[in-house]
């Protein structure tokens, strides 16, 4: 195991793991969108910027996802310098993120929502422009819809379905603002058994997958 001190508290940790799992493990709060159980420090994507931390000897703040423990590293959670970077990679997100909580499945489950509450910000995107997608709504999955203007592209529902199945029903298309999760007919006999899956249903942060039922939208 290695010894770290994160913020004024030793804690313990395999090794080879990451700081944000160490973390995590320990009960400590960083915000994080689009890390999973199953990732090393090698393979985390680091797509949400959220999970920034300052560590004694790194010239500036680092994701915690992306760095592996060491014994007798300085971790700190809380700074002033970590918390500007998580509001501004919360209020860009917020920016390209439709902001109707009402009508969301996800509301009160949502983990923007529970990260805009963490560091105090509100769900308007000031001082950033909001932009929308079109369509609302991408219904070419055989059983599911995926909003967009929900997602926060975390990738976890990709990721998760590649891991479970070996390959992925879902993708990421599209490049820059036009980026987007989508369904290309990989497989329509495996895309069936979704809806017993679940699996990127369950993984999704914010709504931005649903069962169709036909008046979601
Ligand atoms: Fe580290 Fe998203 S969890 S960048």
């Amino acid at each position: 195991m290695i010894t770290l001190t994160v913020d004024d508290r030793t804690i313990e940790a395999p090794e080879g793991s990451s700081v944000l799992s160490a973390c995590l493990a320990a009960g400590i709060t960083i915000p994080h969108l689009c890390w999973l159980e199953a990732d090393t420090p090698a393979d985390a994507p680091a797509a949400c910027r959220l999970c920034f931390v300052e560590i004694d000897g790194f010239r500036e703040p680092v994701t915690a996802c992306t760095v592996t423990v060491e014994n007798g590293m300085t971790v700190h959670t809380g700074t002033d310098a970590v918390r500007n970077l998580q509001k501004t990679a919360l209020k860009l997100l917020l920016s390209v993120h439709r902001v109707d909580c009402k009508h969301c499945p996800a509301n009160k489950a949502c983990a923007l929502q529970d990260i805009a509450r963490f560091l105090g910000v509100g769900l308007t995107c000031k001082p950033f422009e909001r932009v929308l997608k079109e369509p609302d709504v991408d219904p070419r999955h055989p059983v599911l819809d995926y909003h967009p203007n929900r997602c926060v592209l975390c990738g976890l529902c990709v990721r998760v379905c590649r891991h479970r199945h070996g390959k992925s029903q879902l993708s990421f298309a599209g490049r820059g603002f036009e980026t987007v999760v989508g369904y290309f007919d990989a497989d329509p006999g495996a895309a069936a058994d979704c809806l017993s899956c679940r699996a990127c249903l369950d993984v999704c942060p914010t709504g931005a997958l649903v069962v169709r039922t036909g008046d979601d939208g």
